[in-house]
């Protein structure tokens, strides 16, 4: 590279400093982002193994009326109510059924919490009940098809420029440039299939923690060798030489 980030002027260096610092902030925020997303999937706060099969893969075991139903739910049906309202959700919860006999059940042991005045699921809405009924799946196609193209231009576009601005770094030999610049689009890709094999089966969640940590990686080791070799690089070198001077001068004065 004919031009060193050491060497760049001055309002070039503002401007590549300026681009850091906000894609930076931008990064910990999606960080926060993806801790109260993903992060509350399991229930617990923190991200998790767990958090990533429920947000991609799904909590197949169940719907959310069974696990309520079987959980804190449980006190306020009687148990033949209960396996009633049971066998209609692994029925598939048909709405003849509904109108019959489990409406009746809701209307006396539900309702009197889950209503439209409450800020939890309203019950007198059959939509809210049978929601509630399906089986968690997980990430549906449409909404991986969403992030994955929002992603992949999104990201291409923020690694571009931080691979040209980390390309004019002169203390980094070309080969560990050239992996450094790839990293991110080789884990961005990475990270995106991860996402689909998750929803196919939980046991690639791991990969996706492996794509993620490796992007943030990259993204550190360029951003902090662009950053030292644009404002702390020129001072050390400008200290240095006040250094070498003061020596020369010295040397000078002993031999007047
Ligand atoms: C005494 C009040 C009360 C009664 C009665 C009650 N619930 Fe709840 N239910 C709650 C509260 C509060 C929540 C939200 C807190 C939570 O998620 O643990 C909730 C949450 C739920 C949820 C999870 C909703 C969601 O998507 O977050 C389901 C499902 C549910 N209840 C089913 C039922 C069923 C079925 C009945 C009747 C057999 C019932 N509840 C009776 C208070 C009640």
């Amino acid at each position: 590279m004919k031009y060193k980030l050491k060497d760049l002027p001055f309002s070039v260096k503002v401007l590549f400093s300026s681009y850091l610092l906000i894609i930076a902030i931008g990064y910990l925020v999606a960080m926060l982002q993806i801790l109260f997303t993903h992060g509350l999937a399991d229930g617990r706060f923190g991200l998790s193994i767990e958090d990533i099969v429920y947000s991609y893969y799904g909590n197949r075991s169940g719907s959310k009326l069974e696990l309520m139903l079987n959980g804190p739910m449980k006190p306020f049906a009687p148990p033949e109510e209960r396996f009633q309202i049971l066998q209609w959700v692994r029925d598939g919860a048909p709405e003849d059924i509904y109108n019959n006999s489990i409406r009746k059940i809701i209307d006396n042991r539900c309702v009197k919490c889950h209503n439209s005045e409450a800020s939890i699921p309203d019950f007198t809405r059959f939509d809210a009940l049978k929601e509630r009924a399906a089986t968690d799946t997980g990430a549906t196609i449409q909404s991986l098809v969403r992030v994955t193209h929002i992603h992949l231009f999104g990201i291409a576009f923020i690694f571009m420029f931080i691979g040209i601005i980390f390309c004019f770094a002169a203390g980094v030999s070309e080969p560990i440039k050239a992996l450094a610049v790839a990293m991110p689009f080789i884990f961005q890709v990475t990270d995106i299939a991860s996402w689909w094999l998750t929803k196919l089966s939980p046991h690639f969640a791991w990969l996706v923690i492996a794509g993620g940590a490796g992007m943030a990686m990259a993204f550190v080791f360029m951003w902090i060798v662009s950053m030292y070799e644009m404002w702390v690089l020129p001072l050390q070198i400008k200290r240095q030489e006040i250094r070498t001077e003061s020596y020369l001068n010295y040397l000078r004065r002993g031999h007047d």
